[in-house]
């Protein structure tokens, strides 16, 4: 079906331009000519515009300090635009070996071979782990096959996809381009899920915080025995940072804080008397 999308896409395209972008002398070089809506493993080949590219390399505030994915990277476009932008390190993993030669040509052209990477694989079985930027253009269940393994990244890499959601989670942000497509991003959410002993919080003191974690967002209690347990919704999480509102009697609190090697730290109020400091807790049994 998502197939059929990206396909339509280029009918559609070559329906409104003439052929022009569907064209399958656009694409390729003199050792190897690419056909749009070419076979690839689980889904065809279509390429992201350049001018898409850059608006998705800005969607993920691409630094040069990072690192860049593209999974099923194609003629090596996404990778290759990264480098020459941003000077950041870029791979591209692809399974069909004339487009990864093709990539590697392109990168030799484009003189960013030092920065840039293709290899040949699947990216059900390679190892992307280590990017701090991912970069899709593959269609909605390849996206939600690929999500167990994006949630499981470093907390703070950027996931930026071409038209395509990840199932049901909710983007951080998207943008529709100036060639009409939406890109989605969204940020790898630190684990906070369960039970943190957590100290110093006014009135409470001694409490354990609660948290019930769905991707980047969260609701929670925080539980004493010397108080009622106070609920609180709506928190919210980016990479490693996290904040929450909570209300105790008349008083409105506001934390903010950061998860660092499994302890959580931040401040209420922004008053730096109102230091936080959580860790966490054996889980409770419930009755
Ligand atoms: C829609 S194209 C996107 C190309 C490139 N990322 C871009 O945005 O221009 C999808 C690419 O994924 C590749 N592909 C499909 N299944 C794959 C798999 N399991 N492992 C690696 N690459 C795959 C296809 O050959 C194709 O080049």
């Amino acid at each position: 079906m998502h197939t059929n999308r990206i396909l339509l896409g280029c009918l559609a395209a070559i329906a409104l331009t003439g052929m022009v972008a569907c064209s399958s002398t656009n694409y390729g070089d003199d050792q190897f000519q690419l056909r749009m809506a070419a076979h690839g493993k689980d889904i065809i080949w279509m390429p992201t515009k350049v001018e898409t590219t850059h608006e998705m390399l800005t969607l993920a505030g691409v630094k040069s300090t990072d690192i860049l994915y593209d999974l099923g990277s194609g003629d090596g476009v996404i990778p290759i635009e990264a480098a020459k932008l941003y000077g950041v390190r870029a791979y591209g993993i692809e399974y069909n070996p004339d487009l990864v030669a093709l990539s590697i040509r392109n990168a030799e052209r484009a003189k960013v071979q030092n920065l840039v990477s293709f290899r040949r694989g699947d990216i059900f079985v390679e190892d992307f782990s280590q990017a701090t930027v991912l970069t899709l253009y593959l269609g909605e269940s390849l996206n939600t096959r690929l999500m167990p393994k994006i949630l499981a990244m470093q907390p703070g890499t950027r996931v930026v996809s071409n038209t395509f959601r990840i199932d049901s989670w909710i983007p951080d942000r998207e943008i529709k381009t100036r060639s009409g497509d939406m890109a989605y991003l969204w940020v790898v959410p630190a684990k906070v899920d369960g039970s943190w002993a957590i100290n110093g919080l006014p009135r409470v003191d001694k409490a354990n915080l609660v948290i019930r974690q769905k991707k980047q967002f969260f609701d929670g209690s925080i539980q004493s025995p010397n108080s009622r347990t106070i609920h609180f919704e709506d928190g919210r999480i980016n990479g490693n940072q996290l904040e929450f509102e909570y209300q105790d009697g008349a008083t409105k609190y506001s934390f903010k804080g950061q998860i660092t090697t499994g302890q959580l730290t931040g401040i209420l109020n922004n008053d730096p008397k109102l230091q936080i400091v959580a860790k966490r807790a054996a889980p409770q049994l419930s009755r």
